[in-house]
């Protein structure tokens, strides 16, 4: 099956407005311990300034894309006229419709943009692909100069949309706010990178660093803010994904609630045990994108759940599904990112198959005891291997911290 035919994300909830700050990590509204964004002057004459200002507004516009342009970018495009009045806003609202720049010069509603600026989070698109190529609907709006923040590593564009619009003789500044354009599209670079999907972790814990007692409850131990904040971090990814002990346990809804934002695919991994056709999931799989990963012959409950999409793997020699299989199948699936929320088996395996590329660590003022930690099923083969994380944003949000880490070798930044 082809990502074109496929794209389980995009419930339609895209377009609404959403600041920037309130979602990057380290431009997030709770009150920051470690400043960790960069203070940005945009009063002023200086160009850079203005060129920060105009392209922090196209990436505001971008991120209206998530939960509905995956597996294309998010992508955001401004057009300013040379006396610095914007002329036009538009964002890639939805997979398979017009682009950001299309969107942006449709949004001139006419107005001259001879001589302009055209703002854009991503390198214009140079072939004709679902739309026609963005770079010449930039060159034949007569826009003299075009800012990007990065390029596009799809094979397809990967400089040759810069190379047209210079050619053509417009003025090309490229890397403004890069970081924060390559962390908005994590999994449409890691997809490029790694060949697989973005895979985040997100977990709450003790003082002492457990997520259960031993009677597997731990049901929120993190307080309202924290878990809103989780909710944040859910409408940013794609899809979410536990393990089956979680779906049985805890039963979980894994939808979106307190915040406003787009529902992610959920994505259960539980080969032999399945979901119980009475949990939350169970009966709402109408609403939401659900998917079960099972082995290659078992008959797990639920499995004829309709609505319910079944995924078969084949097990590895440990009787387990191999994560990184899982991650290089989730863009069939218009799936780029993934958060897993827990819990431990599940973790450990992702953790023990390194491919976890950032962790979100919820901490509660409470002390659990004997009890399950997160990565206890995890065995690093030597203490020199272990798997190491960096740039520890460390936030404070009601009674709890939340720090953020990306795997140390990590091409991404937060700081
Ligand atoms: N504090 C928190 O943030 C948090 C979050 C979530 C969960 N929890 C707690 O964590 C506890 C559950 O943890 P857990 O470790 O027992 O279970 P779990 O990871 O939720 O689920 C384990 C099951 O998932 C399937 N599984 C996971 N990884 C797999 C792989 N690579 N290949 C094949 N199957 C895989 C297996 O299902 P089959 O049995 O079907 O083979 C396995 O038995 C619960 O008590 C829950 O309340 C805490």
């Amino acid at each position: 099956m082809g990502q074109d035919e496929f794209p389980l994300c995009g419930n339609g909830q895209a377009g609404m407005p959403i600041l920037l700050k309130a979602w990057i990590p380290a431009f997030a509204g709770t009150t920051s311990i470690r400043q960790t964004g960069p203070e940005i002057q945009i009063e002023g004459f200086l160009p850079e300034q203005t060129d920060i200002k105009f392209m922090r507004r196209a990436l505001e516009l971008a991120l209206q894309g998530r939960g509905s342009v995956s597996p294309n970018p998010r992508v955001g495009a401004v057009i300013v006229s040379p006396d610095g009045k914007v002329l036009g806003e538009g964002y890639h609202h939805k997979y398979g419709e017009s682009h950001a720049e299309v969107e942006a010069i449709k949004a001139c509603g006419g107005a001259d943009t001879n001589g302009a600026t055209i703002y854009v989070t991503l390198e214009p698109c140079c072939h004709r692909g679902k739309t026609p190529p963005c770079s010449q609907a930039v060159i034949k709006a007569g826009i003299k100069r075009i800012v990007i923040a990065s390029d596009d590593p799809n094979p397809k564009v990967n400089g040759c949309g810069i190379s047209d619009v210079r050619s053509a003789g417009l003025e090309v500044v490229s890397g403004v706010l890069e970081k924060e354009a390559r962390y908005m599209n994590r999994g449409y670079f890691t997809l490029r990178e790694k060949n697989r999907a973005w895979c985040s972790a997100k977990i709450a814990l003790s003082i002492d660093g457990k997520m259960a007692n031993l009677d597997g409850e731990s049901k929120w131990i993190t307080g309202p803010e924290a878990r809103k904040y989780a909710h944040t971090l859910r409408a940013d990814h794609d899809a979410i994904m536990v393990g089956g002990s979680t779906v049985w346990n805890d039963n979980p809804e894994l939808t979106v609630r307190s915040v406003e934002g787009p529902d992610p695919v959920r994505l259960v991994l539980a080969p032999h045990r399945g979901i119980p056709v009475d949990s939350k999931i169970g009966t709402s799989l109408n609403d939401v994108p659900t998917v079960l990963f099972t082995s290659d012959d078992a008959t797990p409950e639920g499995l004829d759940l309709p609505g319910l999409k079944v995924h078969r793997f084949q097990m590895d020699k440990n009787g387990r599904i191999d994560p990184v299989d899982i991650l290089k199948t989730l863009p069939q699936y218009g799936i780029l990112s993934v958060m897993i929320e827990g819990g431990s088996y599940v973790l450990s395996s992702f953790m023990d198959a390194g491919v976890i590329d950032e962790l979100a660590i919820g901490t509660a003022p409470s002390v659990v005891g004997t009890g399950v930690s997160p990565f206890d099923k995890f065995d690093p083969v030597t203490w020199e291997k272990r798997p190491r994380f960096r740039e520890g944003i460390v936030r404070k949000s009601g009674t709890d911290f939340i720090t953020t880490y990306l795997r140390e070798d990590s091409s991404f930044s937060l700081d």
